[in-house]
């Protein structure tokens, strides 16, 4: 489905009787777009534009957010409906294929990746490499980048069957990847992924397993996981997708990308929200200590954030957030979790927050991240992993937007312009000669 044209504006330039006439396109659902590929060339201006909040980068069918009305759409499919009645490997093929996968179609996608989910052998030494105390976030930037040293039967990204082996290999190794960076990091022995699990209950596993022990199943764990992995697979272009995006525009190898994609995630303003919020959670300590974090929170010269509030495109609640807040209460149910000082301190935070004007008047809510630290903490997975953990899920999206650009006929390197506000032209002084 292409965009379609929906009408014109005329851009005058002040002072001037110069002016053009730009198509305004329009998608399925979202505001009307106006498409500036001309101004330059019949004006000689640029758009400005930091942060890219007002600039579409892309044509794309995958996901869509409504951000006043706390929308979230993958493929047309509301996120409440996919958290509660799909399977993560569901979304998974919805997010690359368009469409949710009938019976055989499943059965063929969910043998596709767990055939996958075992790493190279020779992949294993790259954990010994590092640091014990590594940031599991930065072994997965190496390790995954490190794919395409092994993976290279599948590096044409203009053949559309590697490019499918390229997706299976990411979306299935990527869990094995970030386990094996935990249990690196703690000494343990590396455990092996079970394809007669599934991908959640696999992921759980291998982080939780042991040799010296059976492991058991936690179903309502391991439904927690699958959903916190659903709630993060894809989130349009947000920076790290972005970074996938304008990586991949480049014609680089998918493994590359996604490694890109991931070192974007690690921000605290990004992925890295979740261990943040857990973080400054700690640091405030108890909740009679709220106010004054707020009050430093509202100081313009503290540079303090509240972390897991506020987002760029929801200017009302996350959907994704509310749906995390049900699930930590599960989650603390069935782990027998009676009082969570943690969870006490969030829910007393939101509601300050939320009745404060500070927050109401930049509409700012809370973000996936605000829970999502507090159910992962509470499952026994250790703060340096949130971040791996949103990465292991966005890997979904962000392959799926990876095949979407490259199948794009009309996409092209991704290169923006600047506003150059450095030296005019001037001659080179000999060293002797500067002062
Ligand atoms: N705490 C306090 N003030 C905030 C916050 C916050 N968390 N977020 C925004 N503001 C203020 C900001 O200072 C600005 O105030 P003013 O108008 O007085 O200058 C106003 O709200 C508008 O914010 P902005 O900085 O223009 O918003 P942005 O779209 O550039 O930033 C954000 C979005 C998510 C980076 C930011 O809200 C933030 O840093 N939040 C905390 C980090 C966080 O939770 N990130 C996870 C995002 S959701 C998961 C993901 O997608 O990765």
């Amino acid at each position: 489905m292409s965009s379609k044209a929906t009408g014109s504006i005329t851009v005058t330039m002040e002072g001037s009787n110069k002016s053009a006439k730009l198509p305004l396109l329009g998608g399925t659902l979202g505001p009307q777009v106006a498409d500036i590929r001309k101004l330059y060339g019949e004006l000689g201006i640029f758009t400005y534009d930091p942060g890219y909040g007002a600039t579409a980068s892309c044509e794309s069918t995958i996901t869509y957010i409504d951000g006043d009305e706390g929308v979230l759409l993958y493929r047309g499919y509301p996120i409440e409906q996919l958290a509660e009645q799909s399977s993560f490997l569901e979304v998974a093929y919805l997010l690359l294929n368009g469409e949710l996968p009938n019976k055989a179609q499943y059965a063929e996608f969910d043998k596709g990746v767990t055939r996958h989910t075992m790493l190279h052998e020779q992949l294993r030494r790259f954990f010994e490499g590092f640091r014990r105390d590594a940031h599991p976030m930065a072994v997965m930037c190496g390790v995954v980048g490190a794919m395409a040293a092994f993976y290279h039967d599948n590096l044409d990204i203009n053949d559309p069957e590697q490019r499918r082996i390229a997706a299976f290999r990411l979306i299935a190794k990527v869990p094995t990847i970030a386990a094996w960076a935990y249990k690196y990091s703690v000494g343990q022995p590396l455990v092996y992924p079970r394809n007669d699990l599934s991908y959640a209950e696999n992921f759980l596993y291998m982080l939780n397993g042991v040799p010296a022990e059976p492991w058991v199943n936690n179903p309502i764990l391991s439904r927690a996981m699958d959903r916190i992995l659903i709630l993060h697979a894809d989130h349009e272009q947000n920076a790290s997708t972005s970074t996938v995006r304008l990586a991949g525009s480049t014609g680089a190898n998918p493994f590359a990308c996604i490694a890109a994609g991931i070192a974007a995630l690690w921000g605290p303003a990004h992925g890295g929200a979740n261990e943040a919020v857990l973080k400054m959670l700690a640091e405030i300590g108890s909740p009679e200590n709220i106010p004054q974090f707020i009050s430093e929170v509202k100081d313009k010269n503290s540079h303090t954030k509240l972390m897991g509030f506020g987002h760029r495109v929801y200017k009302n609640f996350d959907p994704r957030a509310k749906i995390m807040k049900e699930t930590c209460h599960e989650v603390l149910a069935e782990l027998g979790i009676k009082d969570e000082p943690l969870l006490d301190m969030a829910m007393e935070m939101e509601r300050i927050a939320l009745s404060d004007d500070y927050f109401i008047s930049r509409k700012l809510y809370p973000n996936v991240d605000f829970y999502s630290g507090i159910i992962l903490k509470a499952m026994g997975i250790p703060t340096s992993m949130f971040t791996v953990l949103f990465a292991v899920a966005r890997t979904v999206g962000w392959v799926s937007q990876w095949k979407e650009l490259i199948e794009d006929p009309s996409q092209r390197i991704g290169r923006p312009r600047q506003i150059y506000t450095g030296a005019p032209a001037r001659d080179f002084v000999a060293m002797d000669k500067r002062g």
